[in-house]
């Protein structure tokens, strides 16, 4: 029981018996947490009805025959009284679920797996959920043609989640709204490497597999959650203030990374200096095999790239640990607020190191024939398949160069690292952006930047 009154004992006891009496499923009468938490671009993403705290993923997987077994113990505090509760989860196939160690019926329909525990859940509760699942986990193509979820490649797999991919190789609460802890297990054949998220705190070997054991200590969005499987070349070492850095890298990418990953301590030293302290306890790169993905993706602690990136994509993903994985949008419409914030750090980090000034970058953008750039509002894609157009990177960067414009360099750099602090391991929307920046220069007129930059149909006749 979670209420805040204690009861004395005696009166505890007659409500006990009370309740008892009055309900056959221990006292409480919930309703079903529901489907989603209404993105206005995924609906389905998401569940109500409760906050997950941790995950502990369990699993197993073998890259010839591609089968994965996982097991999911998901610790979460209901937000109101639960009869039922929704995980997403797709394709693979559920063995068993159990809540608080009780059996518990379930039923699956598209990506929602509804789970009915044994007993209601309170309000306030924390209760512990356990899948077991198996099979051959799905690649999930985005309604922009983008694939991410599992992606086999020669020698291993590579799980990538942005935007609802995450859901193809474990249960959760599937939106970036509810971040948790994660302890990530991956056992693979002895010879691969298995590389998640956080820090890797136990690796051992048992009957020709090796288990590894990451652990992510920081909230963590399930989005930017990874996997990487295969033959990767691990090294370690440390960035600002000590921090530890670990690379994986495929070895076919060995020649061609090495020069741009050493500059990883340089670069997190500079956007410590630009954005605030690094909000995580470790870092590093993923260079996976060329063509595993499509893109690189900004993967907590350690981003991930599909063959070696160059300097300005690591600046990018790098920026991205502070804008999206530590202040993380409250819905996939506030995107610009990673996209636009990532953009302009390589613009920032260009003029700093002999390149254009980000004045200069955002005047050939104004000036130049990127009519895509002006085909919606940053703030407001126009569908889920354009939520990663250059109107969210570049359209949204350039809104931060006209913040800079009105405020200047001292304000807009106490604003943009203000704004990482504020949020820091937290969410955020633009409505929140918007009001931050206003608080920080409370004697300047943002209001037509806001109408005609950031919600602003077309482009704005003045740059
Ligand atoms: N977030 C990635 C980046 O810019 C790009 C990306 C990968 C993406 N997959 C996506 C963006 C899905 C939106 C949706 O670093
Ligand atoms: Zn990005």
């Amino acid at each position: 029981m979670s209420r805040s009154v204690r009861l004395v004992p005696a009166v505890a006891g007659v409500l006990a018996l009370a309740l008892a009496g009055t309900a056959c499923d221990g006292g409480v009468r919930g309703t079903p947490g529901g489907s989603g938490v209404r993105d206005p671009y995924y609906p389905k993403a998401g569940n109500g009805g409760y906050d997950v705290g941790h995950y502990a993923l369990t699993l197993d997987y073998t890259p010839a025959t591609r089968h994965l077994t996982g097991t999911a113990v998901i610790t979460a505090r209901a937000t109101k009284d639960l009869s039922a509760f929704d995980l997403d989860l797709t394709g693979l196939h559920v063995d068993s679920v159990r809540v608080e160690g009780e059996d518990a019926r379930w039923n699956r329909s598209g990506q929602e797996l509804t789970v009915r525990p044994h007993d209601d859940l309170t309000k306030g509760e924390t209760f512990r959920t356990t899948v077991r699942y198996s099979g051959t986990p799905h690649t999930v193509t985005d309604p922009d043609g983008a694939e991410e979820g599992w992606l086999p490649t020669g020698d291993g797999a590579l799980a990538l989640g942005e935007p609802v991919g995450s859901m193809a190789w474990f249960p959760g609460n599937h939106h970036p709204s509810d971040k948790a802890t994660y302890d990530i297990a991956v056992t693979v054949p002895k010879g691969l490497q298995a590389v998640s998220n956080g820090e890797l705190t136990e690796q051992s070997d048992k009957g020709g597999r090796t288990a590894y054991h990451w652990h992510t200590a920081q909230p963590m969005a399930s989005y930017v959650a990874a996997v990487a499987i295969g033959h990767y070349d691990i090294k370690r070492s440390t960035g600002p203030h000590g921090l530890p850095v670990l690379t994986a890298v495929d070895p076919s990418q060995a020649k061609a990374s090495a020069g741009v990953l050493a500059k990883i301590p340089d670069i997190l030293d500079w956007e410590e200096y630009n954005f605030g302290p690094y909000p995580f306890s470790s870092a590093g790169a993923v260079v996976a095999p060329p063509h595993s993905a499509g893109y690189a993706l900004e993967t907590q602690n350690r981003p991930v790239f599909p063959g070696a990136p160059d300097t300005s994509t690591l600046v990018h993903e790098l920026a991205h640990q502070w804008y999206g994985d530590s202040v993380t949008p409250e819905s996939w419409r506030d995107m610009w607020l990673n996209e636009g914030f990532a953009t302009y750090a390589e613009w920032l980090y260009a003029e700093d190191h002999g390149g254009p000034s980000a004045q200069e970058t955002f005047d050939d953008y104004y000036k130049g024939d990127h009519e895509a750039i002006w085909a919606f509002p940053p703030a407001r894609p126009s569908s889920a398949a354009h939520i990663s157009d250059s109107p969210v990177y570049e359209r949204g960067a350039m809104v931060l160069q006209k913040i800079r414009q009105k405020t200047g360099d001292d304000t807009f750099y106490d604003i943009i690292q203000g704004w990482a602090a504020a949020h820091r391991h937290g969410n955020a929307d633009t409505a929140e952006f918007t009001a931050y920046v206003e608080k920080m220069a409370p004697d300047k007129d943002f209001s037509r930047i806001w109408k005609d930059w950031l919600y602003g149909d077309g482009k704005p006749a003045r740059p």
